[in-house]
């Protein structure tokens, strides 16, 4: 047990054994950091990096993309798969255009109100770009704190998804904030891409778990507890 420590192993273990050199981690433009945000939502990173060069090749920028016919962009995003992505992300670079003089928001909660930006991309765009003290939970960063913490309500329910936001919340550094929260937030991606996988999760790698409910347990695999609505 003992959550007071579990940002500053994050923070550690990410910078030995994380990615830190993937073309999307040595910037900090939103326009780099939120492309490559959409095109991994869904698709895997050696995917994703033959796309990302040649799509910011051809728009180097938001004012670039937002200049474009649909087609276009519909044409580069061609063998990434669910194009509501492409569609939603012209409409994004449209609107950071018209409303917002072609500046991306500095904040997690102006940035979840664009067009196929969720709470989760919001808040890793902040985080990485800003460092803005806000958490993610995606599926893999849900597998890892839901495993962690022994979360074991139902995630199927609106309410109990509310009250794991919190728990990410608390979890969050507290300090060294301009460097902890791109190192954490990714840490918590890396962890649940390398090491706390859906089966099979490596628990001798893992740096937290001295302070995992589920490997103490013995049943990782159970989590997240989520059934059909
Ligand atoms: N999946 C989503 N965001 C990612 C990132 N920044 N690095 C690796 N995988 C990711």
């Amino acid at each position: 047990g003992g959550r007071e420590d579990v940002a500053g192993l994050v923070v550690a273990w990410q910078a030995s054994h994380g990615r830190n050199h993937l073309p999307w981690q040595q910037t900090r433009d939103p326009y780099r950091v939120w492309l490559s945000e959409i095109m991994l939502q869904q698709t895997q990173v050696t995917t994703v990096l033959d796309y990302y060069g040649r799509f910011l090749e051809r728009f180097p920028d938001v004012v670039a993309l937002s200049l474009a016919e649909q087609d276009e962009v519909m044409g580069l995003w061609s063998g990434l798969g669910y194009y509501t992505r492409a569609r939603n992300l012209h409409r994004c670079a449209q609107q950071v255009v018209a409303e917002h003089g072609g500046t991306f928001p500095r904040t997690a909660e102006m940035l979840a109100t664009l067009p196929g930006i969720g709470r989760s991309t919001a808040g890793a765009i902040a985080a990485f770009c800003f460092s803005e003290r806000v958490p993610i939970l995606d599926a893999n960063v849900r597998r890892v704190l839901t495993r962690l913490l022994g979360f074991e309500k139902d995630l199927a329910s609106s309410g109990n998804e509310r009250l794991l936001w919190k728990e990410a919340e608390s979890l969050l550094p507290q300090k060294n904030l301009l460097t902890a929260m791109p190192r954490y937030t990714q840490g918590l991606m890396d962890l649940g891409a390398s090491i706390c996988t859906p089966r099979l999760p490596r628990c001798d790698r893992c740096p937290l778990a001295g302070r995992c409910v589920a490997f103490k347990d013995g049943d990782p695999q159970r989590y997240p507890v989520k059934t059909r609505k």
